[in-house]
This record gives structure tokens, C-alpha cells and sequence, in this order.
């Protein structure tokens, strides 16, 4: 494969310009067998706390038009045990990992990031201000600028590795958000995290998922994450990378005209695992054809 597609996001240097969501694409390794991961341009791998995380009870997934309602609640394995035991695999697999990190406080996302510093492998941090299904941490820290720039800090003190900051959909001055993390030390931003929602079952009354309300994803959410992304880009001058219902190559290129230097493909992947791989196969085409490199299209809305 030619480097026609490499991208460069600051510090950070990817094969293509094109990511699985965290979240969505679980720690990489249960789609090894369908997916060549060493192709992806990175793996956001699945939200990952100091201590292992239950989760929310179930139901926490449902269907949507054009989309899906997810009250995961960030379960996942712990630090120790990822390093331990999905880290190794993912190296002999070639894979790009971006660890996506949870705390409740920025002492906690320093912790993490301190942590990370210290795993081979590991390509850069993606910190994750914006959960919507979380008690304390997640969006707390996303909704205003203060907080979500004191838990950049926290990071970007702590780590060596390049700093992406997960914005939140839900924050009433996006702008104003993007800007207090970028001056904080992101070296890039990314966005958007899922939009919160509610479905209810009339026969029973009840709400579809145990928590009540849940993170929309899925095509249903697209307009209004390429329109966010558009906004952000005026906001500020580090690269983003842009995610929000892509399903294909289409889908992909409106974000990079909005602005976004690379994406991620998140529940696109449920329905096709390989939905990522296919993108970037007519990325690959669509540059070639052109005789442009995906930069070429960053920001070139007219
Ligand atoms: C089931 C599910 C779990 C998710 N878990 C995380 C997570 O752990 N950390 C995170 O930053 N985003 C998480 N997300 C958000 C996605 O990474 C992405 O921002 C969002 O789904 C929008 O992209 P999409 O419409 O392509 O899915 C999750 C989304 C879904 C659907």
C-alpha cells in the first residue's frame, strides 16, 4: 500500500486518516479475525479507567432510527488488565492504539495518563470529557470550558505521549469548550461523543434502556456533528479528527471538508466490522484518481 493517505496530527503520524471509535470496535483484538488491524489508521480502543468498571445494568443498548442508544456506562477491564492482557496482542497485530482514558477527576486522568506514559505501544491518549452515561466525570468535565481545560492540563503535564481531547456535543459553547482545551495543550481534538436521548416501549411505559436516557450514535446524529465540526475549526487551529454516523466514503469527505484532518467509524462498525477498511479503500482511490493527499481536502468547504 502507497503512504498516499499518511497524515500528520501535530505530533502524531498515521498511516491514514481514518479510526475506529472508541467504544465501538471493543479493545481491537475480537474483530482480529475479520479485520487486518495493522491497516486501520488507529483503534480508539474501548474507554479504559484506573480500576475496572461494571458498567450500567441492562438494557443499555437499543435501536434507533437511522441509529442507536448506548448506556454502556464505560465498563471496562482496568488499566492493569488491558496492558497486561490486550497490549501484547495488539503489538504482534501491528495496530495503531490510541488509549481512550476515563477519570472522575483530573487527579485521576493525570494518574492514567502518568500510567500510560510508561506502555510500549501505546501511539497517543484520546481523553474522554464527554460520556453522557456516567454519574461523575464524562461530561462534567466536557460541558464547560474550565473544567474540560483543567483536565487537559492534568494530562498533557503528565504524559509524553500526544494528547487528543474528546469534545462534548452537549456543551452550550463548543467553541468556547475547543479553545480552553487547544490553549490547555491538546495537541489534537476530537468530536463529537454520542448526544443524549430517550426511547420509550408505550406497552410497558418503560424506558427502553435501564438508565433512562442514553448517547445517540449512528447516521442520525451526522449532520450535526459535521456541523460542529465546521464551527470548531473556525475555533481554533489544532487538528481535529472528526466522527458522528460515518458509514462511508461520502460520509467521511464531508468531515474532512468541514475541517477534520482524519475520522473515526463508530457504530458504522456493528453493522460491518470492516466498514473502516472499505473507507479507507476508496479514500485510497478517490486520492489516487485525484492525484490529491486527504490534507488537501481539510477545510476546503466553499
Ligand atoms: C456502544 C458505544 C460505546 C461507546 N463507548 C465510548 C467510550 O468508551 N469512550 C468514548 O470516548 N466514546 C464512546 N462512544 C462514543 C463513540 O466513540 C462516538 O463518539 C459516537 O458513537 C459517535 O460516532 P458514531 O455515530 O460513528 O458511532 C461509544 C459509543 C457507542 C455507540
Amino acid at each position: 500500500m502507497s503512504d498516499i493517505l499518511a497524515v500528520t496530527l501535530g505530533r502524531l503520524r498515521l498511516a491514514n486518516p481514518v479510526l475506529v471509535a472508541s467504544g465501538t470496535f471493543g479493545y481491537g483484538l475480537e474483530y482480529e479475525d475479520m479485520v487486518d488491524l495493522s491497516r486501520l489508521g488507529g483503534i480508539c480502543v474501548k474507554g479504559i479507567s484506573l480500576l475496572p468498571r461494571p458498567g450500567n445494568p441492562p438494557p443499555r443498548i437499543c435501536e434507533t432510527p437511522s441509529g442507536m442508544l448506548n448506556a454502556i456506562g464505560l465498563e471496562n477491564v482496568g488499566f492493569e488488565a488491558f496492558v497486561r492482557d490486550k497490549m501484547p496482542r495488539l503489538r504482534d497485530a501491528g495496530a495503531t492504539v490510541v488509549a481512550n482514558i476515563y477519570g472522575t477527576s483530573a487527579e485521576e486522568f493525570a494518574e492514567l495518563a502518568a500510567r500510560f506514559d510508561e506502555v510500549p505501544g501505546v501511539a497517543a491518549l484520546e481523553v474522554n470529557i464527554s460520556c453522557p452515561n456516567v454519574k461523575e466525570g464524562g461530561m462534567h468535565f466536557g460541558a464547560r470550558p474550565e473544567p474540560a481545560a483543567a483536565a487537559t492540563r492534568a494530562v498533557r503535564e503528565a504524559t509524553r505521549l500526544p494528547v487528543i481531547v474528546k469534545l462534548s456535543p452537549e456543551a452550550s459553547d463548543l467553541g468556547g469548550v475547543a479553545k480552553a482545551v487547544a490553549e490547555a495543550g491538546a495537541d489534537a481534538i476530537s468530536l463529537i461523543n454520542t448526544i443524549r436521548g430517550m426511547v420509550i416501549d408505550v406497552s410497558t411505559r418503560r424506558p427502553r434502556l435501564a438508565t433512562r436516557t442514553g448517547g445517540l450514535s449512528g447516521p442520525a446524529i451526522r449532520p450535526i456533528a459535521v456541523r460542529m465540526v465546521y464551527e470548531v475549526a473556525r475555533a481554533v487551529d489544532v487538528p481535529l479528527i472528526g466522527m458522528g454516523g460515518i458509514t462511508c466514503l461520502d460520509d467521511a469527505l464531508q468531515f474532512l471538508l468541514a475541517g477534520a484532518s482524519a475520522i473515526q467509524v463508530g457504530t458504522a462498525s456493528f453493522a460491518d466490522p470492516r466498514a473502516a477498511i472499505h473507507i479507507i479503500d476508496d479514500l485510497e482511490k478517490y486520492c489516487i484518481d485525484r492525484g490529491i493527499r486527504p490534507a488537501d481536502l481539510v477545510g476546503k468547504v466553499v
